[in-house]
């Protein structure tokens, strides 16, 4: 198989990862995909940045097997802290969520003001703010962590009133900053978009990590002759986990927006 027709790889501590496939099924629907969702070990949010990147390694050292010709880091705790791990230890081409989501709300932002919503650990490492920093240092960035919006997304609480009290509180700090973007720098966000938008109100952009990452991936793609050209059988997507797979099959469906046939259970490490 010529390495253009190669699968790519990707992974996350669990379900949320599965909104990057879907911009990706929809910006790139030639491409094959395998996906690993670290379900037995999730959450990351709140762990450690070495426990973090020793999962992490272990995640991409099992993509590694199916000859994979690229990976991405679907995981924001992981991009956030394991990155540059990563690419220094293995020879594939890797890329995190981090980088596009910052150019975009970068480009977005005309106050020159941005808010970033993270997992703890996210946040911690203040990966987002540097790399703002780094790309235009007249920015002003405020970030802050909202560990409850991970398992309310996943309990599919996406339009309740615990929900909406939980962002109140989370959030409020972030309206006294005038800010007039907002960085969803975490895989379960997008799914709370419109709460979130109750709170901060409709004239806040957005921007969603999920489907700045899928832009960055198929660019990536083009310019090193990596995307594929075959399109005479149906695309691949294999779904691995390593827990039971029953629950990423019934959460997942809402973070992909649509079945998942089969998964299979995995033991990495
Ligand atoms: N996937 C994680 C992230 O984007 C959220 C879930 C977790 O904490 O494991 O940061």
């Amino acid at each position: 198989m010529s390495k253009r027709d190669r699968p790519i790889g990707i992974f996350d501590s669990g379900i949320g990862g599965l909104t990057v496939v879907r911009e990706i099924i929809k910006q790139l629907p030639d491409e094959d995909i395998i996906y690993f969702g670290d379900t037995a070990r999730l959450p990351y949010g709140n762990k450690s940045a070495e426990t973090v990147t020793r999962f992490s390694i272990e995640n991409t050292k099992f993509l590694r097997k199916f000859g994979v010709k690229f990976i991405v880091v679907a995981c924001n705790t992981s991009s956030s802290v394991s990155l540059p791990t990563l690419k220094r230890r293995f020879n594939v081409p890797i890329i995190g969520v981090i980088t596009s989501a910052v150019r975009k709300a970068v480009e977005l932002s005309q106050a020159a003001r941005i808010g970033i919503i993270g997992t703890r650990a996210t946040i911690a490492s203040s990966c987002y703010q540097g790399e703002i920093k780094r790309i235009n240092p007249r920015f002003k960035s405020f970030a802050v962590a909202c560990p409850l919006f991970v398992p309310l997304a996943e309990e599919g609480w996406t339009d309740d009133q615990v929900t909406l009290e939980v962002a109140r509180r989370y959030l409020r700090p972030l309206l006294a900053k005038d800010i007039d973007t907002l960085i969803l720098g975490c895989t379960h966000y997008p799914l709370l978009k419109n709460i979130i938008t109750k709170v901060m109100g409709r004239d806040i952009k957005f921007v969603d990590s999920a489907e700045e990452t899928a832009k960055e991936v198929k660019n990536f793609l083009l310019k090193n002759q990596l995307y594929t050209s075959r399109n005479s059988h149906p695309r691949i997507c294999k779904f691995y986990v390593s827990d039971e797979p029953a629950v990423f099959k019934k959460v997942g469906k809402r973070f992909l927006g649509k079945t998942i046939k089969s998964v299979k259970k995995v033991c990495i490490n």
